[in-house]
């Protein structure tokens, strides 16, 4: 175990102490410390919860292949310990040693893209993730890159140009050329945990479940947190101090896919893109709605166990897994239990969690051919927004035309996600036509008693969470 962390900036590792007169805590965040150093004011703090962009900076660790993975994330969001083992990429990292701008760069300012210097620099490093990485050029997957920075002025248009031009030309980079050294230097990095101890605060990272579990017993009262999504708001909006904090987010066994005979197995710590990416074939309607999380920087740090466990009524990933019958498995020391999702939320952000016990995994069946799968996520923007409803549907299918059995899931129509029972009721043995779809939406609508706040009116809520099923009807064409 080490008291510092290690990482790369400015093509050099530094080492950071959090020893009494430092100005950083463990808390401190990556955006405020970059901020305090005197050549990279180009970070901005816009929101100081995710919801920008203007902080946006890239994280490269190795990957197995001892390569490099980068990741545009938010840097408010960031602790500064999540910098252990990791480059930090910066805006001013950029350009190279005779000042000759990234191709990125280039075409940002010969587009006419850098529009204020407020969100620029935060675009540009967006646009440089994905430039180092082998998604494509096509526009939607740029829109989809850039879904997490804001521009309001004169708009993305000239953006886009930069982009698809800069991404057209894709070629090696200086950042190509030193992959291979920064890689070794992150290796020399000690993996083997860290803790950081001082008069206000206590941060480890346990390198293996068992020593999750060890730190754990012996700080009963910390917080768990992997991507920090959720936690890190606490410090940013709220101004906790968050005494004592075991981050999950470099346990090995956390981040693990694996497909088994019948099932799809995902580790609490894998990120939503992770899971995006798993989805994509076995599970469609998880994919779709993980697309519709956050943005590619919330993505790329939000785990699914964060989701889950934060247990919010409007959690993206709740009712679509709820639909797909996916199962949790928790453990503690040497115990472990597994238990469907719906047992595992209990109420308004509680689970069946109980102390010393941790999320591992999520097991999700593969479907056969008799079960239909929806999911839909109604927010006031398409992009980087949390859901105002959301619904996910199963049906299954005996051997005839009718239902065998309904699952009607619902987020933001009450506490807790929650099924729809009576219209579930309904359904089943009837056969699946519109008749009976509108029928059970009616049912939806007398059944919930949804809030009204600022993202909408509880009629609203009520009506269009019995469209939805409509909605997934006439998608289905009613055809089984
Ligand atoms: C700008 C922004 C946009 C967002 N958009 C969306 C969105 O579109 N949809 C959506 O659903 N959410 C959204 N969120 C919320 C958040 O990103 C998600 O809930 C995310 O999945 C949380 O995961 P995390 O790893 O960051 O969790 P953390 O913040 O690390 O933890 C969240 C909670 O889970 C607990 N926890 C974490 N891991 C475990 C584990 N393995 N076992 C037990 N407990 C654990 C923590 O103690 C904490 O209570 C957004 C957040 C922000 C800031
Ligand atoms: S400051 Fe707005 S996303 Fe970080
Ligand atoms: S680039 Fe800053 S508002 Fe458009």
């Amino acid at each position: 175990m080490t008291q510092q962390i290690s990482f790369i900036l400015d093509g050099r590792v530094h080492q950071l102490g959090f020893e009494p007169g430092s100005p950083y805590t463990p808390i401190t965040t990556v955006l405020q410390y970059l901020r305090s150093l005197p050549n990279h004011k180009g970070v901005k703090e816009g929101c100081a919860e995710g919801d920008c962009g203007a902080c946006t900076v890239v994280l490269a660790e190795p990957s197995a292949d001892g390569k490099l993975n980068y990741k545009a994330v938010n840097s408010c969001l960031l602790f500064l310990p999540k910098l252990h083992g990791k480059q930090l990429i910066t805006v001013e990292n950029l350009q190279d040693a005779q000042g000759t701008l990234h191709p990125v760069q280039q075409y940002v300012a010969d587009s006419n893209g850098a529009q204020c210097g407020f969100c620029t620099p935060g675009i540009v490093m967006s646009l440089f993730g994905h430039y180092k990485t082998d998604l494509s050029a096509e526009r939607e997957e740029i829109e989809d890159t850039l879904s997490g920075n804001l521009c309001r002025c004169t708009g993305y248009q000239p953006i886009f140009d930069a982009a698809l031009k800069a991404l057209d030309e894709r070629k090696e980079d200086r950042f190509s050329q030193e992959e291979q050294d920064v890689a070794a230097q992150l290796k020399t990095i000690s993996q083997s945990g860290v803790r950081i101890e001082t008069t206000t605060h206590y941060y480890s990272f346990p390198a293996s479940l068992q020593e999750a579990f060890t730190e754990m017993e012996a700080h009963p009262g910390a917080l768990l947190l992997s991507g920090a999504t959720d936690v890190a708001l606490k410090v940013t909006k709220q101004h906790q101090q968050l005494p004592e904090i075991i981050d999950l987010s470099l346990v090995p066994e956390l981040k693990k896919i694996e497909t088994t005979g019948d099932m799809l197995r995902i580790g609490g710590g894998v990120s939503v893109n992770e899971v995006l990416e798993a989805a994509q074939k076995p599970f469609p309607a998880l994919y779709k709605i993980a697309k519709r999380f956050g943005s590619k920087q919330i993505r790329h740090l939000a785990t699914v166990g964060g989701n889950l466990a934060g247990a919010s009524p409007i959690g993206d990933l709740t009712p679509v897994l709820m639909a797909l019958k996916a199962r949790v498995r928790v453990m503690r020391a040497k115990e472990q239990r597994t238990m469907a999702l719906d047992d595992f939320i209990t109420g308004y952000r509680q689970t069946a969690l109980q102390e010393g016990e941790l999320l591992t995994h999520i097991e999700i069946p593969f479907l056969s051919e008799q079960i239909k799968i929806g999911a839909y996520k109604i927010s006031k923007r398409r992009d980087l927004d949390i859901a105002t409803v959301s619904a996910a549907f199963r049906l299954e299918f005996g051997a005839g035309k009718q239902i065998s059995e309904a699952n009607l899931v619902y987020g933001g129509m009450a506490a807790m996600t929650k099924h729809a029972r009576q219209a579930e009721d309904f359904l089943q043995g009837k056969e699946w036509n519109r008749t009976h779809a509108e029928a059970a939406a009616r049912l939806i609508r007398d059944e919930f008693e949804p809030i009204s706040d600022a993202r909408s009116g509880a009629d609203f809520r009520r009506i269009v969470a019995g469209n939805l099923l409509i909605r997934f009807w006439a998608d289905d064409a009613g055809t089984k």
